[in-house]
């Protein structure tokens, strides 16, 4: 018991510590610029091996599969007009966006989303990964990843090895896999409903949060009804205090895992691939799809366009953060894979320290931050001395 509490003492205090935070905000992707900083791939899925092809923002543009809609939001969709013959190579048009901008130790990232693909073959994502070497050398985050039928979102982080999540790190999900250099990498399953599917959708979508810390990374999700009002009332302009935040869905706590180390800034990647090495696997894919011939490919991709009418991204927007004792953003932040270079026009290829960060005039939101954490970091020993 002795030595449980002891325990305690030394982990309370720490999980507290990650959420206390005050974030400024440093960049909105939304409403009519939404589409402004980023790369489209322009290229085969090369790296899941997918039955698309990404592609670039003219034909994106002209085929309608970015824009903004009525309501201001912006929508990424798989092509569903075209009925696609049997061939040698079938591949349906889709996107891939890569963020001209990089975000380091000291990053929040939230995505507010109306809708998230899905469908029998559809693969959607939200990660981020290091663009700057060679995958997994910078690490990578998924912080939306479902596939086929599932109802849930996994989130994992991807590491060369030497990166695991630390046991009993304080999250609300499951975890599947604690090493974070296997194939699949250090997966945690979100346990609250409607994370994903056809109930993400009912529910008016929801918020995903990711917290990019020296301590940890940490990823919430809230269902449209659950935001927290820190969150739900916030503008393009507001800062954000993790603090109010409760247990994060997925923790992955730096005594496991060098964040420093294994993840140099990353750039925000939002795609939706179909089939392909994870949703294509015949098991996987009969798992949680009953097609007429079991195959991925041949009951979905091949055919009419409308099998894919659930198969889009509704963005309210995606905003960037950072923590008001960060450290400076790095001067390489801004790149485009080298396979998108040609779609980056000339012009927007400044970095982000060239963007003004907001900073509120006022130093209360750092000593309310202190505050705060002192408050839990004492709250948390409280709490210890008080167990039997
Ligand atoms: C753009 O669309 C045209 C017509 O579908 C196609 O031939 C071309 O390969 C597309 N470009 C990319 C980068 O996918
Ligand atoms: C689907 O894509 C994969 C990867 O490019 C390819 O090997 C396979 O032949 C494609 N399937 C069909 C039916 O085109
Ligand atoms: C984590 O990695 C960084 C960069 O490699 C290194 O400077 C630091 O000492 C490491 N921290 C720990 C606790 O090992
Ligand atoms: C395609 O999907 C969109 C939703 O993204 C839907 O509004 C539309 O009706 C679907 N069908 C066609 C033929 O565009
Ligand atoms: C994918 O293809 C592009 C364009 O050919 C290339 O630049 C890139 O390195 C490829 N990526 C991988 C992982 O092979």
């Amino acid at each position: 018991m002795a030595s449980l509490s002891l325990r305690a003492l030394c982990i309370l205090p720490f999980l507290f510590c990650h959420v206390a935070a005050i974030y400024m905000p440093l960049r909105e992707h939304a409403g009519s610029t939404f589409f402004d900083r980023w790369a489209y791939y322009g290229n085969v899925d090369n790296t899941t091996w997918g039955n698309v092809t990404y592609q670039d923002q003219a034909n994106a543009t002209s085929k309608g599969l970015t824009f903004v809609n009525g309501a201001g939001h912006a929508i990424v969709k798989v092509d569903n007009t075209t009925t696609l013959l049997p061939g040698p190579l079938v591949n349906r048009d889709s996107i891939r966006l890569t963020s001209l901008d990089s975000y380091g130790i000291g990053s929040l990232i939230i995505i507010d989303a109306v809708h998230i693909p899905y469908g029998c073959s559809v693969w959607p994502s939200f990660w981020t990964y290091g663009i700057q070497e060679e995958w997994p050398l910078a690490g990578e985050i998924d912080i939306i990843e479902a596939i086929n039928g599932m109802n849930n979102n996994q989130v994992a982080l991807h590491t060369t090895p030497g990166c695991y999540q630390a046991q009993n790190p304080g999250q609300t999900g499951v975890t599947l896999e604690g090493d974070c250099s296997t194939d699949r990498g250090c997966i945690v399953s979100e346990t609250k409903p409607n994370s994903y599917g056809p109930g993400f959708a009912a529910a008016g979508g929801g918020v995903y949060a990711v917290q990019i810390a020296a301590s940890g990374i940490y990823s919430w999700f809230w269902s449209r009804p659950d935001i927290p009002d820190n969150v739900k009332l916030s503008t393009s302009t507001s800062t954000i205090d993790t603090a109010v935040w409760g247990l994060p869905s997925s923790s992955y706590p730096a005594t496991a895992c060098n964040i420093t180390k294994y993840f140099p800034p990353q750039n925000l990647v939002l795609l939706t691939t179909l089939c392909g090495v994870w949703a294509g696997v015949p098991d996987i894919y009969r798992a949680t799809c009953q097609t007429p011939t079991n195959s991925c490919v041949n009951d979905n991709i091949i055919g009419p366009g409308s099998t894919f009418d659930t198969a889009y991204w509704e963005i309210r927007y995606i905003r960037a953060y950072l923590a008001d004792d960060a450290p400076p953003i790095s001067s390489s932040s801004s790149a485009a894979p080298s396979s998108t270079t040609s779609d980056v026009p000339t012009t927007t290829t400044s970095t982000t320290t060239t963007d003004p960060i907001t900073r509120p005039s006022s130093s209360a939101p750092i000593r309310f931050s202190h505050l705060t954490l002192s408050c839990f970091v004492l709250l948390s020993f409280m709490t210890v001395t008080l167990l039997p």
